[in-house]
């Protein structure tokens, strides 16, 4: 059984729906790399508003913004300085900053360390954008999930309408080709499939044949 599996993607190749799932199989623990990002980005808007946000207002909040993540009972939670912001993550506003946020060093050193601490115990489904390339080289199986834009923004647009959150799906397609180029143009740990990673295009695949197929592999 592969104890550390690994998923990378861009932006809404529901990593986040496919590794929940493969956790609660095989009773892992999921970590949401991602949640830990959008809510330091969101952090950033309580404190300034999204106009007056500079790199340099980022590195010098970062240390001072202390991300919890838990995962109970096959829910993740997430919380900033002590308040609970899971329900916030997705807002379009966070949306919009979180790249940048992603992009600054310290940023990343300091909720990468907290990743590596949250999985060293194995037993764990992480998923991100350099999972497989920098947190965890070592895992046992690295997926690389992607999906058409069209078809990825149809479903970001169904998840955020299920959530009543009325969004036009132009700006959605709009927003998620802009995460991918900064994703993966970014200097420090951009969005790359590596070599040793099983690429997984769920276009045409729905959940259920995706999360098969991953508990297939992991328990070969
Ligand atoms: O996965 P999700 O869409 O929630 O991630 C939000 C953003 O956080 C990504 O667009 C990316 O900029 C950043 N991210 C990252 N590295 C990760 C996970 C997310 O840079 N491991």
């Amino acid at each position: 059984m592969k104890k550390v599996i690994a998923i990378d993607g861009p932006a809404g190749a529901g990593k986040s729906t496919v590794a929940q799932l493969v956790a609660a199989q095989l009773k892992y623990v999921y970590i949401d790399t991602g949640a830990m990002y959008r809510a330091v980005a969101w952090k950033i808007l309580q404190e300034t508003t999204a106009e007056n946000v500079t790199n340099e207002f980022i590195t010098a909040s970062i240390n001072d913004i202390d991300v919890r993540l838990s995962y109970i009972e096959e829910k993740t939670k997430v919380e900033v300085n002590g308040q609970d912001i899971t329900d916030q993550l997705k807002i379009p506003a966070v949306n919009k900053l979180v790249s940048q946020v992603a992009s600054i060093g310290q940023v990343r050193e300091k909720l990468v360390d907290l990743q590596r601490k949250m999985a060293k115990d194995g037993a764990v489904v992480m998923d991100g954008r350099d999972i497989a390339s920098n947190v965890l080289p070592n895992a046992d199986l690295k997926i690389f999930l992607t999906a058409s834009v069209e078809e990825r923004a149809q479903r970001r647009f169904k998840e955020m309408k299920n959530k009543g959150y009325a969004v036009a799906l132009n700006e959605l397609k709009t927003d998620i080709a802009a995460r991918d180029r900064a994703d993966m143009q970014r200097k420090i740990s951009p969005l790359v499939q590596t070599k040793d990673a099983v690429l997984l295009d769920t276009t045409a695949m729905n959940i259920d044949e995706v999360v098969q197929k991953i508990l297939s592999m992991a328990k070969n």
